[in-house]
Parts: C-alpha cells; sequence; structure tokens
C-alpha cells in the first residue's frame, strides 16, 4: 500500500506510475476534476473517496469509511494507492491511519511528500520559517488549547475557513466560531496587524489569491475552506546576549537566519 500526492504535476504522475497500483483511491478536492482525470488516465478502475463526506456529517466519521475503504483494498490483496491534494501527510488523518493500520496488520505500507499548501504560501508570500521561526496550528486547536503564541514568530492557521464545525458542509461552514477567533488574535497582535489570506492555485498557470487585511476588518466573509492564514510578527525578537555573546555572535548580528 501507498500513500501519494494527487498534485497533477509530471512527478506526481511518474510516481503513481511508478507504483503500478492494482488500485487507486483518491481523496481530492471538491471541483478537482482535472486531477481526477489525470488519476483516471493512469488507472481508469480509481475510485474516489469523495463520496464518504456527507453534508453536515462528522468528517472524522467519513475519515474512518474512507480508511477502511482503502484498507478493505489492501486487505483483498490489491497494491493500493491513495492520492491526496498537496501532502498527504499534513493535516490529513485518513492518509496516516491507513499507513499505521496496514503495517499494524503486516502490510508494506508506505507515504510519499507532497507540496503542501503552506509550502506554496512560503513561496506565493515570499516568507521563510527561518526567518524569526514560524508556528502553525489549525485554527480550531489553536482556539480551543488556548496555544502559547510568540508574537515575535510568524504563525501560519491552517483551516480558519471551517473554524469550529467539524463536519462537512460542501454549501459553507458554520463560521459562529469566527469571531472568537478574531478575538484571540486580536488580543495578541492589536486589531491594525495586517494578515495575509492565502489561497494556493490549484492548477498550472493560475495565480494564488492572496488578500492583506487588518484583523480589525477581517470578517468569516473572507475565508473559505480553502483559507490559510499567514500572520507576520508583531514585534521584534529579544536576544539573549549572555547566550548570542556565548556563541560569538555580535550585537546587532543575525548569523545570516533570524533577521
Ligand atoms: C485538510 S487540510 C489539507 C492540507 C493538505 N494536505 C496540504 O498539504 O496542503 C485543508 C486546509 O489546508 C489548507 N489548504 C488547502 N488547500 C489550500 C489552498 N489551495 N491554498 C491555501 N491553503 C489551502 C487550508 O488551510 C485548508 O483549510
Amino acid at each position: 500500500m501507498s500513500t501519494a500526492t494527487s498534485v497533477p504535476s509530471s512527478q506526481g504522475k511518474t510516481e503513481l506510475q511508478q507504483l503500478a497500483a492494482d488500485v487507486v483511491e483518491k481523496a481530492l478536492q471538491a471541483g478537482a476534476a482535472e486531477a481526477e482525470a489525470v488519476i483516471r488516465e493512469l488507472n481508469p478502475g480509481a475510485t474516489s473517496l469523495h463520496g464518504h463526506y456527507g453534508e453536515g456529517v462528522q468528517r472524522a466519521q467519513s475519515y474512518e469509511a474512507m480508511v477502511e475503504e482503502m484498507m478493505g483494498s489492501v486487505r483483498a490483496g490489491k497494491r493500493t494507492v491513495a492520492a491526496f491534494y498537496g501532502h498527504p501527510g499534513v493535516f490529513a488523518f485518513p492518509s496516516h491511519e491507513s499507513v499505521r493500520r496496514a503495517r499494524r496488520e503486516g502490510y508494506l505500507a508506505l507515504m510519499l511528500p507532497g507540496v503542501s499548501a503552506e509550502d506554496c504560501l512560503f513561496a506565493d508570500l515570499g516568507v521563510d520559517p527561518a526567518v524569526n521561526g514560524c508556528q502553525s496550528y489549525e485554527a480550531t486547536d489553536f482556539l480551543i488549547h488556548d496555544r502559547i503564541i510568540d508574537t515575535a514568530s510568524q504563525l501560519v492557521l491552517w483551516q480558519v475557513g471551517v473554524v469550529g464545525d467539524w463536519t462537512y458542509r460542501g454549501n459553507g461552514y458554520d463560521l459562529r466560531a469566527f469571531p472568537m477567533l478574531l478575538a484571540r488574535l486580536q488580543g495578541l497582535y492589536g486589531p491594525w496587524h495586517e494578515v495575509t489570506l492565502y489561497e494556493a492555485p490549484l492548477f498550472p498557470g493560475v495565480s494564488p489569491v492572496i488578500t492583506r487585511i487588518a484583523l480589525g476588518y477581517l470578517s468569516s466573509d473572507y475565508v473559505n475552506a480553502g483559507t490559510t492564514m499567514y500572520v507576520p510578527p508583531g514585534r521584534a525578537a529579544s536576544v539573549n546576549q549572555t547566550i548570542a555573546a556565548a556563541m560569538g555572535i555580535p550585537k546587532g548580528g543575525s548569523m545570516g537566519i533570524a533577521k
């Protein structure tokens, strides 16, 4: 069994071809018809896992059904590839769980890396996680666990457009929790801090959607299920002069890393 990325690139295509799967399962973003076409070209027998989502159904329940569908194929003795968009191991449960479950049952299972939305964000927004560091949280997790945020560092928030809603919604998520997210961010950074709402292009040749907006003007109207929020640092990082001196870093120096 293998889990691969479904980015419809020549690289993704080669990976799938090399895996020569009997069955290709795919859990694609709704509407990614072009990617579906690429997969069906590789294996006309490919099936979609998307049908396990149900309007208003807990996503965890759908994920379990996806895992069991993949495992059904594996248990039937078929070489099985599941293709997920982005990186299959980034903010994705069925991919990790199917690999874990397959290994537990004695099957050979591996995951191949892909290009995640965050990787695209670094490229399109021209920001580097090395510069001041980068925290990365799922939006609901960020809220319910009161995550301790270093406002001198960068922050990436995933799933801001589904915050607080654990079900699947094809026609818009219940974003009643969005004001709580805003209140927390404004408490940390103030209302005039500018954040970036980012949507990576799904297809080659398409531009990303990038919206820069101050937290005080932001509302749930600006986000959707595919939005990732980038929050730049709100203050300069302090320097432990004793440690810096012990490392021979000159005052105000950065060793070329954290400028
Ligand atoms: C379930 S996660 C899947 C992430 C995916 N495995 C990846 O590697 O990017 C869904 C979240 O990923 C982010 N995401 C997905 N597609 C995106 C896109 N085209 N642009 C920006 N962020 C995206 C959003 O934060 C979205 O709520």
